[in-house]
């Protein structure tokens, strides 16, 4: 495994090769894993970038403290034989002021809504690093399911020769999805975190059940979870394919959520299977 720091020397050691790409921020736990693994099933040779992208982190955010372990993160990748591991500083990545690419009104939607230009700012730096990269396959987790969303948007916008695969989310054994951020959770917190996947799993359940007034669901959902002392940001079903609110008889949604305890903002998903006639 060969760590990378120049953008010149990446493209040349990747020159004539398209490699599986796993882009990430670092702090990697068990999900980044998955999608390495599953990157190396479907092309060699693979590299996964460690970019901490402070374009994506708005004002007040944890950009500063965001946990950078690159040590501990190169001894998890070196067993699962990861070829390349680029590692590029800002200055490489951004070394003139950077434009943002400007996105579908979707990105302001969901996380979008709480975290003004956030998506411009990962589709911007997943632009450049497949610009570098080319990669054949690139994966990425479906715990941040509006992220996958926007990032294949754009790959069929800007027909981009770059097939997207997607990871399963990870969880702990407490239905927690795995995620660098739970590391700033107070062990009260921690123990209190899994009701964010239970309440989507409710409210899964509910609809599997027949109920269809998605604002009432929502709305149940939301309470649920401030009741418990959670901030919430929003619970909202919406359509897998569109992310949009579904339209009549749509059967497969998705239930996403965003909320913070304490400090910690956490979000997660669960995909619902309606059977026919769907909503
Ligand atoms: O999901 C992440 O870790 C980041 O948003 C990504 C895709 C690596 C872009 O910085």
């Amino acid at each position: 495994m060969r760590l990378i720091h120049s953008i010149n020397e990446l493209r040349r050691t990747l020159s004539g090769v398209s490699a599986a790409f796993v882009p990430t921020m670092g702090n990697l736990h068990a999900g980044h894993l998955a999608l390495v693994k599953q990157a190396s099933r479907s092309a060699r040779p693979v590299v996964v970038s460690i970019f901490v992208n402070p374009l994506q982190f708005g004002p007040g955010e944890d950009y500063a403290r965001y946990p950078r372990t690159l040590e501990a993160d190169c001894a998890l990748l070196e067993p699962l034989g990861v070829d390349y591991v680029f590692v590029p500083t800002v200055e490489e990545l951004y070394p003139e002021p950077q434009r943002f690419l400007v996105l579908p009104p979707l990105a302001n939607e969901l996380c979008g809504a709480h975290r003004p230009g956030h998506f411009a700012g990962v589709c911007t730096v997943v632009l450049k690093l497949f610009n570098i990269v080319q990669p054949r396959v690139a994966v990425f987790g479906k715990k941040d399911y509006q992220q996958l969303h926007l990032i294949r948007a754009m790959v069929r916008e800007f027909n981009l020769p770059i097939t997207i695969l997607s990871g399963e989310t990870v969880r702990d054994s407490d239905g927690l999805a795995l995620s660098s951020r739970n590391g700033y959770l107070t062990p009260e917190e921690r123990a209190e975190a899994p009701r964010l996947y239970r309440t989507l799993r409710a409210l899964r359940e509910r609809l599997l059940a027949g109920a269809r007034d998605l604002a009432t669901l929502e709305a149940e959902a939301v309470g649920s979870l401030a009741a418990h002392g959670w901030q919430v940001d929003y619970v909202s079903v919406r359509s897998q394919a569109s992310l949009l609110a579904p339209e009549p008889r749509e059967r497969a949604l998705v239930a996403l959520a965003a909320a913070r305890l304490g400090t910690t903002r956490l979000i997660d998903n669960v995909e619902v299977e309606l059977p026919e006639p769907g909503l």
